[in-house]
């Protein structure tokens, strides 16, 4: 059974906001290909828009550049091992799918292939061709065209990170393998505002 729920559109912008790592699915024709990304962000409001850094030597990359699309998946604490490991290791020596044994979704929109498995949420992204920076940058700038988060810990266009719901929360890269979870969750309204 899923726990994943669509997100609107409008607040999909909220699911990396807090800058969690990441996974980047692709496919074009019959391959498909995974990879871990720290460095995402979002960038426009609407249509909501991302910017993501990915290596212009990755075979993501190039999977990418031929089918004008990618899937971004939100590993959950479970998938940390899983996601290091994806981030060690290029597609073009090994079908990273296969090897893992990696159930992913067919997006609605694009048909990239999507982790539900292990995660916590997804967008599925429309790359934005910019043809004057592509060969010079690893940025890669996209439009959001679907979402969908687990309601168990992303309830009402919000994260809910509890003492309960540890293993659902996001993984965030320190470097060297060691990553951190969003814990100790407040409300700015729990905080007294003073003066430092
Ligand atoms: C935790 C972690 C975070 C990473 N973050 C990024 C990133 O933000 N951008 C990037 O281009 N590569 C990043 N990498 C490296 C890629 O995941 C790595 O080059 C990968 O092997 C590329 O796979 P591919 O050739 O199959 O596409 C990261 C690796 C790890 C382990």
């Amino acid at each position: 059974m899923t726990h994943f729920k669509q997100v609107a559109l409008s607040h999909a912008s909220r699911l990396i906001n807090h800058g969690p790592t990441v996974l980047v699915t692709s496919a074009h024709g019959t391959a498909r290909n995974i990879m871990a990304a720290a460095w995402s962000m979002p960038v426009e409001f609407t249509p909501p828009r991302i910017a993501i850094v990915i290596d212009k030597k990755t075979y993501t990359r190039e999977l990418i550049a031929a089918s004008g699309g990618f899937g971004v998946c939100i590993p959950c604490t479970t998938l940390a091992g899983l996601t290091h490991a994806v981030g060690s290791e290029s597609g073009r020596t090994v079908d990273k799918f296969l090897h893992y044994g990696l159930k992913a979704r067919i997006g609605p929109v694009l048909g990239m292939p999507l982790l539900e498995e292990g995660c916590a949420a997804w967008l599925e992204c429309r790359l934005i061709s910019e043809p004057h920076t592509e060969d010079a940058y690893d940025t890669c700038f996209a439009e959001v065209v679907a979402a969908a988060a687990d309601e168990r810990v992303f309830q009402n266009g919000h994260w809910r990170f509890t003492e309960d719901n540890v293993d659902l929360q996001t993984i965030h890269h320190l470097g060297g393998g060691n990553f951190v979870r969003p814990a100790g969750m407040f409300h700015a309204g729990d905080a007294a505002a003073k003066k430092p």
